[in-house]
């Protein structure tokens, strides 16, 4: 996993439990945003925030994908934001990726597939032998947020190496 991941994790820490949390956290590592991180890294920070904090894993990732799109890739990747709507955000995602990573050697982001059904509703699936679901759940619920969108999202199925999310946009009357 790429450092930049990491960064936009520390500075979520910051943010969402405050100076100290980071602080113990960020203690012995050097984070560089185009160094590659053994996956492994990513989880053993996610644990020690949860032994910390005494939440969830889950929850931690889901929150942590709420901020990195609302808040963290809002502001450095502003040019990715620019008229676009909560649907054609979501469908830009394998092109953004790969616009982000030309750049960074060894970068290995995700895949996305999508199916439009005919009552309306999108599935979208991920591919990635990292299978982070709570992660993605909230990197969608994230997008919904930041484009003022009302959505339910469902899990569909869940493959080897691919999830399914069902999406549903709801409209308010
Ligand atoms: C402007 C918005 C975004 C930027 C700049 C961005 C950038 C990145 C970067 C640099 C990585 C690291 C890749 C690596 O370490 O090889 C990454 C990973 C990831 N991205 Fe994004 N991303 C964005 C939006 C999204 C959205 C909307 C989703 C899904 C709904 C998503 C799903 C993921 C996942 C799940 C990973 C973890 C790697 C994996 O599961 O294989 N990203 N992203």
């Amino acid at each position: 996993m790429k450092g930049v991941i990491l960064q936009a994790y520390m500075d979520f820490v910051k943010e969402r439990f405050g100076e100290e949390a980071y602080l113990s956290l960020i203690s012995n590592r050097t984070i560089l945003a185009t160094h590659n991180y053994d996956d492994g890294e990513f989880m053993k920070v996610l644990k020690e925030t949860a032994e910390l904090t005494i939440i969830e894993t889950s929850s931690i990732l889901r929150e942590f994908g709420i901020y990195f799109v609302d808040v963290f890739a809002a502001r450095k990747y502003r040019m990715f934001y620019r008229n676009k709507d909560f649907l054609s955000f979501v469908l830009d995602i394998d092109r953004i990726h790969d616009i982000v990573t030309r750049t960074m050697p060894g970068a290995s982001p995700p895949h996305f597939t999508y199916e439009k059904l005919t009552d309306g509703d999108l599935i979208v699936t991920y591919h990635s032998p990292r299978m982070l679901d709570d992660l993605v759940r909230g990197l969608f619920e994230g997008v919904a947020l930041h484009f003022g969108a009302n959505v339910d999202i469902k899990r569909e199925k869940l493959g080897r190496n691919s999830i399914k999310y069902r999406i549903s946009l709801l409209h308010s009357s």
